[in-house]
């Protein structure tokens, strides 16, 4: 059970999780009257440790410096800092400085959970600020954010930076960063940088959405962390804007993460007289379980508390978008559906080119009606005939996007991001529309209400294919960058109407492949695309990427046709099925040049993904062998313990030299285990034997994969 225990002599705030605990003071130095100092982050201790460590961490001084750098939950530019700030404004009378009281805290006990709430009053200006901290029983994940508030009745102040909160970590000889890069067709790359350079390493996408470029989250440990032990201590920013995570290495070798929404040069954000602003949650973990006992955490965070629906198992889908691209019709697509249904699929999407004058990317976006020379009797013939074939039905959508060739960019040409006297830049040929004007949010609420009202539609995919330029509204001279937080706070208000007018309608997360994938949008998204790169064998490197935070039941991937059309790799159908089987399966390729046997290999693999989903989707995963080693190996195991699969892919085998045996994680040493599998000797093993000595496989050359069945006898 997760607790908020206060010591107000000693300004000692603890709080734990299950296992962690997580303790910030209120303190007064002679740098500034109160600040917020991050005193601990690791295993569970109780409020007289918590003053013991607090007694400890006195901080060496040196002349030119602050005792607070590198020390503070939420360091605000004023007083005696030299640090990032999380806050930095200015007021209307062109003070640049922070100096703020104590003014007292609140508890509050929740279902299944505890919230802090520190309030901070400015000595001289009506700014309030409020840092607050949630902590969920049955787990290890501490959510926090800011509010501020400008209690005046007079001018706006303004906001240069907002962050959620920063995080302390102590003195140590060495720290290591973990996070992921990208690029289209390339997301959620692991790098780990060995020690991370002292000064400040940026993390952030200035694109307006989250971004195939960098993904909100880091781990960082002293450089001794393996997959499965040692210390690590992990963060996410539930964001899908531009975002901003600073890693700090100080001189004396502290470091502290600082994370939030916006970047450099956006804002200033102007607070009006009366406002609250609300930063995005920033999340935070401490494990002793390695990377692996992290991601776990995140999963298992990510199914709690973040996921609408968590419990239900996905579909299996398939998407017309590779085998058509803009090329379909109504017969062609049925002749599809008819494929789809044959081999089990439980879900058929229509992508890009069933609206408006969509028949290249050069024109349409914008236009929400079908298209009549394609679709003659609109959309309902061939969703009936889906139905018919057992199917449900699902479509795409890129609402936030406009053609100029288009009959909504005609009549409404000021409905996008611009500024005057300057070129609008169109990437794929589209500008980005400006969802920060309510009404153009709720007109694209009102395309989709319609489009999910007329149809029996199950299942949306909405996409979003360029980033944002000339970010310009030149409407709101007010607040002219309100727009980087607004554009997403209605993107939110968007999709959480849509669930509560349409709630048994799923919705997928797609932004030219993987570019919005956070917890933010994760919050209201029932999956996410996870890149538009199929390679199989690329996919493992991403998704080996994606299940740092990512759980396998948010990860669409696809089964696609060979030789790629992004890496030409050619790669047998069992290794592509394998590779998406291990989140949730769907079917992408031009199924009507399917050779018979390949139709019945996939309908043979269809079937046993849905006898080992829950487990996939619903399990818990242990990564035993990563890409870049040779041989991915990954592993999932139910609740109870009773079914475990396992995946293994090897990549350029050499010698006909088969790999290591793979040693099984979090088996019952003392129980046994049937064994089986498609190319594995069917028997019975104990728990101890498959960890003890692993499981031999026989996997030799190129792409060759395996699907291990482990049962409990
Ligand atoms: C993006 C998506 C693809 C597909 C196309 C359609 O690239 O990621 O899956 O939907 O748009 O234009």
């Amino acid at each position: 059970m997760a607790r908020i225990d206060v010591d107000p002599g000693r300004g000692l705030f603890l709080l734990s999780t299950m296992r962690t605990s997580h303790v910030v003071r209120v303190t007064s130095t002679p740098e500034a009257e109160d600040a917020l100092v991050g005193t601990y982050t690791g295993p569970l201790v109780d409020l007289d440790a918590a003053a013991d460590i607090a007694a400890l961490d006195v901080p060496d001084w040196r002349g030119f410096e602050s005792t607070l750098d590198g020390r503070e939950e939420y360091p605000v530019a004023g007083g005696v800092r030299f640090g990032q700030p999380a806050l930095a404004v200015r007021h209307p009378d062109g003070v640049r400085s922070v100096e703020w009281r104590f003014a007292g805290h609140r508890v509050t006990d929740e279902a299944g959970g505890h919230t802090l709430e520190l309030d901070f009053a400015d000595a001289a200006y009506p700014l309030r600020v409020t840092v607050a901290y949630r902590v969920h029983d049955g787990g290890d994940v501490v959510e926090r954010w800011a509010n501020v508030t400008n209690d005046g009745d007079g001018a706006a102040i303004e906001l240069h930076r907002f962050d959620s909160g920063a995080l302390p970590l102590p003195r140590r000889d060495a720290y290591r960063l973990s996070h992921l890069f990208g690029r289209w067709g390339a997301e959620t790359q692991l790098q780990r940088l060995p020690d991370v350079a002292v000064g400040e390493t940026v993390l952030t996408s200035r694109r307006g959405t989250t971004s195939h470029q960098a993904n909100p989250w880091f781990a960082i440990d002293d450089g001794t962390a393996t997959e499965t032990r040692g210390e690590v201590v992990s963060g996410a920013l539930a964001w899908s804007g531009s975002w901003r995570i600073v890693v700090r290495r100080t001189e004396n070798g502290r470091a502290q993460v600082l994370a939030g929404f916006g970047h450099e040069a956006f804002g200033p954000y102007r607070l009006a007289p009366g406002e609250t602003l609300t930063t995005p949650v920033f999340a935070h973990l401490w494990t002793d379980g390695g990377f692996g006992g992290a991601s776990r955490e995140w999963h298992a965070y990510a199914r709690s508390h973040v996921l609408p629906r968590a419990d239900e198992v996905r579909p299996v889908l398939y998407n017309s978008w590779e085998a058509t691209g803009f090329d379909l019709d109504q017969p062609s697509q049925e002749r599809l559906a008819e494929r789809a249904a044959d081999l089990g699929a439980e879900l058929f999407v229509v992508d890009d080119g069933w609206f408006g004058s969509r028949t290249s990317d050069h024109a349409g976006l914008g236009d929400w009606h079908v298209n009549r020379e394609r679709f003659p009797d609109g959309l309902g013939p061939l969703i009936e005939r889906v139905h018919e074939l057992g199917m449900a039905f699902g479509i795409w959508v890129e609402p936030e996007m406009v053609n100029p060739d288009s009959e909504l960019y005609r009549a409404h040409p000021d409905w996008v991001y611009h500024f005057q006297n300057r070129t609008r830049h169109e990437m794929r040929n589209q500008l980005v529309l400006n969802l920060a004007r309510r009404d153009v949010a709720d007109w694209i609420y009102e395309q989709l209400h319609r489009l999910l009202a007329e149809n029996d539609i199950a299942f949306v995919k909405w996409d979003m294919n360029r980033p944002f330029t000339e970010a310009g509204w030149p409407g709101d001279a007010d607040n002219p960058d309100r727009l980087w937080l607004d554009h997403v706070h209605n993107l939110y208000r968007v999709w959480d109407r849509l669930r509560t007018a349409h709630p048994d309608v799923a919705i997928e997360s797609c932004s030219g492949g993987g570019a919005r994938i956070d917890f933010g949008i994760l919050a209201r998204a029932d999956q996410v695309w996870t890149s538009d790169n199929t390679d199989a064998s690329d996919r493992l490197v991403i998704q080996h990427g994606f299940s740092q935070l990512y759980p396998a039941r948010a990860m669409t991937c696809w089964v696609t046709d060979v030789p790629n059309f992004l890496t030409t790799r050619d790669v047998s159908l069992r290794y592509r099925f394998h590779a998406a089987m291990t989140g949730v399966l769907g079917i992408g390729g031009d199924l009507s040049q399917w050779a018979p046997t390949d139709l019945a290999q996939a309908r043979e693999l269809v079937a046993e993904y849905k006898r080992i989903r829950t487990v996939v989707q619903l399990g818990t995963q242990y990564r035993l062998s990563a890409p870049g080693t040779g041989l991915t190996a990954v592993q999932y195991t139910s609740a109870d313990g009773a079914h475990t699969v396992l995946f293994a892919f090897l990549e350029g085998g050499r010698f006909g030299e088969r790999p290591a045996p793979v040693r099984l994680a979090a088996l019952d040493a003392a129980a046994r285990y049937r064994v089986s599998g498609d190319g594995v000797e069917e028997r019975e093993l104990s728990g101890a034997a498959l960890f003890g000595h692993g499981l031999p496989l026989d996997l030799r050359g190129d792409h060759a994969s395996v699907l291990v069945h482990v049962e409990r006898v």
